[in-house]
């Protein structure tokens, strides 16, 4: 993607570094799906009796926070402190997600439990690094009327003390436009902002009234209905997705993020790019469930759009230079800004 306007991340390094602090101790409401992650790893060394199939035989195995649960740990580990309402069913793997969360700082007190659905579950078995086959225990239906009251209860109690709210949806159910209008009217009369981590499935009217979205150039171009053959030919083309997007919505700003291309922040009918900050690409995974929880932190503590996506993109930066899903701490954050000060 070529950079129509690019703005220089240093620029804000600065502010970062002086009000980080800030973000200290800012709740952040977070409402979506959540599921657990899980990877069995090990090793073939024979084919089974019972079927031609391969026989694994495990050395280890290892559970880590996915979907929304991933954007509250980010949030946790950058000094805030996430409120995630959502979802799980009464099954085991809900018990290890809340095991999980409160080892990751994230309280689990403000979880929904549906008895009807299975708390999503994704298992991979890999060996040697290679991915055999992933096992999905989900169940994709809209929740109850009853379970989305239970929602909005907690949602209600949390409004007065949060900064900002993310809706972040994967389209497992949660997410609905019902829901999302609440949210949106419960949150302007608290005067907080609504950020949003759209599904490309998810019909486009169902944000409508959200300040924020922040999907990534696939979702932006599903979402507004573009023909990517296109988009290849004409850069600027992205800033009319972004238009459409907003328009129907009704946000005056909005972000899409651009994987190695970095970020395209939409504000005051103009765009701007912020480059990637990475030093180094190990993994790329929950990327973007860093930017949204960076970006709700920051802007919710007060820091300006700019100046908030500065900080997303080098937490990013961070967490793409690590292996697996693991959050960026505000030392590390501080460590990169710096580092990109002085570059
Ligand atoms: N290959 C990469 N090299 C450098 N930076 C990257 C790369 N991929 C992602 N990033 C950083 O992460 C941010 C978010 O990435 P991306 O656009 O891939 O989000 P995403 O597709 O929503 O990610 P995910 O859904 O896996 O969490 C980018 O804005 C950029 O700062
Ligand atoms: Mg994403």
């Amino acid at each position: 993607m070529t950079s129509l306007n690019p703005k220089n991340l240093s620029e804000h390094a600065p502010h970062i570094v002086q009000h980080v602090q800030d973000l200290r101790g800012k709740e952040v409401l977070i409402i979506g799906d959540i599921g657990l992650d899980e990877y069995v790893l090990g090793q073939v060394r024979r084919i089974s009796p019972e079927a031609p199939v391969p026989v694994v035989e495990v050395d280890s195995e290892e559970a880590r926070l996915g979907l929304a649960a991933n954007v509250a740990q980010n949030i946790a580990s950058l000094g805030g402190v996430p409120r995630l309402v959502a979802v799980v069913g009464k099954d085991a793997t809900a018990d290890q997600l809340r095991n999980l969360l409160s080892r990751s700082g994230v309280s689990p007190e403000h979880l929904v439990v549906d008895s009807s659905r299975p708390t999503t579950r994704k298992l991979r078995v890999m060996v040697q690094n290679h991915h055999i086959v992933r096992v999905d225990y989900e169940h994709r239906v809209f929740v109850s009327e009853a379970v989305e009251r239970a929602i909005l209860d907690q949602v209600k109690a949390l409004m007065p003390k949060v900064c900002s709210v993310i809706i972040q949806d994967y389209a497992k159910g949660v997410i609905g436009e019902k829901l999302v209008a609440e949210i949106v009217r419960l949150a302007k009369a608290s005067g907080k902002k609504v950020l949003a981590d759209p599904h490309r499935s998810t019909p486009l009217e169902t944000y409508r009234g959200v300040d924020l979205m922040t999907p990534n150039f696939d979702e932006s171009v599903a979402l507004a209905k573009f023909p990517v053959d296109d988009l290849r030919k004409d850069p600027a083309l992205l800033n009319k997705i972004g238009n459409k997007l907003m328009e129907v919505v009704g946000s005056k700003q909005m972000v899409i993020t651009l994987g190695k291309d970095g970020m395209r922040i939409f504000e005051h009918g103009d765009s701007i790019d912020f480059p990637t900050n990475a030093k180094q690409v190990f993994d790329v995974t929950g990327a973007g469930d860093t930017v949204i929880a960076a970006l709700a932190l920051a802007w919710g503590a007060g820091f300006t759009l700019d100046q908030s996506c500065a900080l997303a993109n080098f937490a990013a930066g961070v967490v793409v230079g690590k292996v697996g899903c693991v959050p960026c701490s505000v030392e590390e954050l501080l460590e990169a800004v710096q580092a990109g000060e002085s570059a």
